[in-house]
Parts: structure tokens; C-alpha cells; sequence
């Protein structure tokens, strides 16, 4: 097969298996699990439909060399050689993102300046005029990864991250990032054809992430824009025939998805949120506490992120994980429940024995997703289960 070229899909720790499932869905072939990143084969339609389809890729890269590099002067050089002008008109705009691991230069800031300089002066000495840079929204994002002296450069085919789906208009406190929460809905199989609840829904992100997989709507769907669409080669037909193809994937989902919380305001920005993206239908929101909560019959998944750390005094956090734990017990037969948090002492106080326990970031925090189903009789936790701190 011609047309095809490798790619790389980055996201975050713990999901990049789920990512990979996903990039087989689209038709990625020679799929490689790696570090918070999934590298993949596929032509340009298999480029645009990772960028609209895969729920849990930040960014998709489409390599342009790798080189290596001996000192810093090796990097402004080997960056002047590339054709940039086959890649971008000097009319456009570019920005530079770097990340450096154990490298010869050692601040990504630097190495952002020196590969735009690069680019620049390689503009100016052809055609005495220069792509300016814009940060914000740049006609090619150029992404540069430095691990020790090799030298990875690649076009950015999303533009800015792919967790920014666009319906997400106003926040509360402590927000789930929307690839982690498609991620953990992803990890938990629910089968998109039972109730699927989150009791502390705060934004709403879990329940507009789960109708959103209930009624097979790409992540994509609300976004603005993709890097693609600004690269010279774009081909616009083809991406138009994808998202017509997407309009006609579209499924209906019967059973309930709910979202809840203690707090009103919580619940009345999870509602612009969904209304956002025309998901408010699917969703049904309840102003009422976790304790009262009461879910429909016949199970179904129950995901949520309970509050952790910072804000709480330690007594009050392990005071509400206890009643976590006594309200599955009691109101949640039926249901698998998935707990994200990052406060691994907290968590041994739901009193459940917990059936799979997982490693995730949220952001910076080192979390727990930890399952736990909840049948009659659901076995309580020994002192041994939680080896949560794995
Ligand atoms: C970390 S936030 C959840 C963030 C949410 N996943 C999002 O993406 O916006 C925790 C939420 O739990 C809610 N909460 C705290 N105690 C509660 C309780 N007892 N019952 C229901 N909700 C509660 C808070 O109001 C807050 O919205």
C-alpha cells in the first residue's frame, strides 16, 4: 500500500492500550504501544479520523525526520535543511512545541526558539519573507522531541489539544480532563446499553463523555478546527465525506444516563454544558446528595470522581469515603462502580473490596481507578485488598 506513513497518537498514562483499540477501529495498522503514546500506520484518512474519532489521543503527529544531534549548533542545522517550504507557505504562521528528556539542551523553551529561528532564517534567505509566529493559532504546529541526542521532528495534525472538544463551556471546581474521563468510561466496558449515573458529576464531563459514546458522536464533533485543515495538502473533500460518514454512525441510546451533585451550581453548569452539546435530552440531572442518591433499577456503571485533598479537612474526606462506600452497599445492586481518585488513604475507607485497581494521572496527580462490583453480599475490603499504593 502507497499513501501510508507512520504516525504517533499521544495521551496519558494508563489509557495508551484503550488508544490502541481505538486506532485499530479507524483502520491504524502496525499499532505499537509506547510510553503516554500509541505509534501507528495509516494514510491521510486514517490521519483526520484519529483526530475526529479517537476519544483518548491528545494530539496525532505526523513525523516529517529524526536526526541526531552532537551540540546545539547540530539542531539549527539539521532544522535548516528540512524543506520547510514544501510544508508550510511563507505567508503562514507557525509555533514550535518542544519537550526535552536528558538531553544536550536542556530547556524546551530554547529549543522552541532555536527551531523557529531556524525556519525562519531558512524563509528569509530563499524568499526575504518569514512565517511569523503565533502561539495561539498557528497554520502549522511544529512539535519537537529531544530524548538524549536524538531528535524527533513532527507536524502536530490537531492543532491544539484534542481534549478541548469545544462543549465544554464553563467549569466548576477540580474538572475531569475529557480524554481521562472518555478513557475511564472506555476501561470500565460499559456496554452503552445500561444506566450509566455519576453521582458528583461537578461539570458534567463524565455523563456528556458517556452520551457521547452512547450515541457513537465523534469527540471531534464540536471542535472548531484541526491542524489539518491549514496544511497545504489539505484534502477538504475527504474530510467532508468523513464527517458526513460519522453523521450516519449515529445511534440512539435507551436507557438512562444521569448526572448528580450536592452542590446547585454544579448541576447548573453541567446542564449548559450538555445543552452545548445538544446531549441535554440524553442526560438527566438531579440537584441531590450522593447519601440520597437512588439509581434506576436494572445496573449499570456508575463512574465518579469524588473530592480529593486539597480543599477538605482529612475527617471530612474520610467521613464522605465511608459514605461512598455505605451508599453503593445499600443503593447501587446491580451497578460496577469505578472510583478515580488521588487520595489513596480516603479510598481504603469505602469498606469495599475493590475487583481491579488502576494507575492514572490526573494532570499531575498520581490517581487510583479503582472497580468495585456491588452485588448482595459484595464482599467487604480485608486489610489486604488495599494495596491500593501499589
Ligand atoms: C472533583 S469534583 C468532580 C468533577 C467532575 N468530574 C467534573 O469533571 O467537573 C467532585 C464533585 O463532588 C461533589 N460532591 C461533594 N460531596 C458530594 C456529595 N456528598 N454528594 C454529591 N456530590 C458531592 C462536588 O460538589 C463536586 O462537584
Amino acid at each position: 500500500m502507497t499513501n501510508q506513513f507512520s504516525m504517533l497518537a499521544k495521551t496519558m498514562t494508563g489509557l495508551e492500550e484503550v488508544l490502541a483499540n481505538e486506532l485499530h477501529d479507524i483502520g491504524a495498522t502496525e499499532i505499537e504501544l509506547s510510553n503516554r503514546a500509541v505509534s501507528f500506520k495509516g494514510d491521510t484518512a486514517v490521519m483526520y479520523k484519529a483526530n475526529y474519532w479517537c476519544r483518548t489521543a491528545l494530539h496525532i503527529l505526523k513525523p516529517v525526520c529524526s536526526f541526531y544531534i552532537r551540540r546545539e549548533e547540530d539542531l539549527y542545522k539539521k532544522i535548516y535543511d528540512i524543506k520547510w517550504e514544501e510544508i508550510i507557505s511563507s505567508k503562514g504562521t507557525i509555533a514550535v512545541d518542544a519537550t526535552v528528556n536528558a538531553s544536550v539542551m536542556t530547556h524546551s523553551h530554547y529549543v522552541s526558539l532555536k527551531t523557529k529561528d531556524a525556519i525562519v532564517d531558512r524563509f528569509r534567505d530563499m524568499e526575504n519573507i518569514r512565517p511569523n509566529v503565533d502561539t495561539e493559532n498557528p497554520d502549522l504546529r511544529i512539535n519537537i522531541h529531544l530524548f538524549k541526542n536524538l531528535c524527533n521532528v513532527s507536524l502536530d495534525s490537531s492543532g491544539y489539544s484534542l481534549h478541548k472538544r469545544g462543549y465544554r463551556i464553563k467549569t466548576g471546581a477540580a474538572p475531569i480532563s475529557e480524554v481521562l474521563a472518555a478513557g475511564i468510561i472506555l476501561l470500565s466496558d460499559w456496554d452503552k446499553k445500561s444506566n450509566f449515573i455519576d453521582p458528583m458529576c461537578g461539570s458534567g464531563t463524565f455523563v456528556c463523555e458517556a452520551a457521547l459514546i452512547a450515541n457513537n458522536i465523534p469527540p471531534g464533533y464540536y471542535r472548531k478546527s484541526f491542524g489539518f485543515e491549514k496544511w497545504i495538502d489539505f484534502d477538504k473533500q475527504l474530510w467532508e465525506n468523513i464527517k458526513t460518514e460519522a453523521l450516519s454512525l449515529q445511534t440512539d441510546f435507551e436507557n438512562e444516563i444521569i448526572g448528580s451533585d450536592i452542590s446547585r451550581e454544579s448541576i447548573e453548569i453541567a446542564t449548559e454544558n450538555a445543552k452545548a452539546a445538544k446531549l441535554h435530552k440524553d442526560i438527566v440531572f438531579q440537584h441531590i446528595s450522593f447519601e440520597k442518591q437512588i439509581p434506576p433499577e436494572g445496573g449499570g456503571v456508575m463512574i465518579c470522581n469524588p473530592p480529593y485533598g486539597e480543599r477538605i479537612v482529612p475527617d471530612d474526606i474520610i467521613k464522605l469515603y465511608q459514605e461512598i462506600g455505605n451508599g453503593l452497599k445499600k443503593n447501587f445492586k446491580g451497578y460496577n462502580a469505578w472510583i478515580i481518585s488521588s487520595d489513596l488513604t480516603a479510598l481504603k475507607f469505602i469498606g469495599l473490596k475493590p475487583t481491579r485497581k488502576i494507575t492514572l494521572f490526573n494532570g499531575p496527580l498520581e490517581c487510583r481507578l479503582a472497580k468495585f462490583e456491588i452485588y448482595d453480599g459484595s464482599k467487604k475490603a480485608s486489610k489486604h485488598d488495599y494495596s491500593l499504593d501499589q
